[in-house]
């Protein structure tokens, strides 16, 4: 069922984070990249200034660029609000505080809105949602998800994340997640089971550190490739 816009809470990370977040090489960054459920993150305005070749997809992207830049106005106070009353769940360090988050979070909004209308036509931001993308088999090298599956294991079932992997590796040869954590910073109850039912589907999976780390303990990728 497509998501109204008033459920979406727009909130969007930069360019940089995502290379961190995904430990992405150059040879990476040069390779055809699906990024799921992006929302308003700088990753594809950023990646593409850089000359690259990714394409967005999420269900925000069905929304024109007004509609997004109001949604993001209505609900940035109120995020930032709550992420005061959450500080002891976050690593303050690359980000010092509660205010310069708000900084990061809106400049790397502010740089999606301003690349989203051109992207849109030139087919960079796709409306879409898991478990069902619109792209044919082996589309992508790589398939980002940031911020999505495992973070909302209370809300999303195991049985959706299956398909919903089974459905990245099918239009991509490698799929990477971060965080492998939920809201609350636990390991996601549904990472073992997905897990398993990968390796008997014959894929390789491996949790793998990154230098990154904002959710307190959230400092490991998933990376799930065809053997
Ligand atoms: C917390 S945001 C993460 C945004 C971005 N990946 C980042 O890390 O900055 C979660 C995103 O998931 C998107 N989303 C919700 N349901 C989805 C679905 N079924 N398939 C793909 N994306 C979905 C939302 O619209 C939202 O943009």
């Amino acid at each position: 069922m497509a998501l109204t816009l008033n459920e979406i809470v727009p909130w969007g990370r930069s360019y940089e984070e995502y290379q961190q977040m995904f430990a992405l090489t150059d040879i990476e960054l040069g390779q055809r990249i699906l990024g799921c459920a992006d929302g308003p993150a700088a990753f594809n305005a950023g990646l593409t200034q850089r000359g690259g070749q990714v394409i967005s997809v999420d269900p925000l992207y069905a929304f024109t660029e007004l509609q997004i830049r109001d949604r993001i106005a209505a609900t940035y106070d109120t995020i930032l609000l709550q992420l005061q009353h959450s500080q002891a769940d976050y690593v303050w360090e690359a980000i010092a505080s509660v205010a310069d988050l708000g900084r990061v979070r809106m400049a790397a909004m502010t740089q999606f809105l301003a690349d989203y209308e051109a992207g849109k036509q030139a087919g960079r931001y796709r409306p879409g949602s898991l478990p069902a993308l619109p792209f044919e088999n082996d589309y992508f090298d790589l398939a980002l998800v940031s911020h999505f599956l495992w973070l909302y294991s209370d809300h999303l079932s195991c049985e959706f994340h299956q398909q919903s992997l089974r459905e990245l590796l099918r239009v991509a040869r490698e799929v990477r997640l971060f965080p492998l954590l939920t809201l609350d910073c636990q390991l996601s109850p549904h990472l073992s089971a997905v897990t398993a039912q990968l390796l008997r589907d014959g894929f390789t999976v491996s949790r793998q550190r990154v230098d990154y780390e904002f959710q307190r303990g959230g400092n490991e990728m998933l990376v799930v490739r065809a053997a």
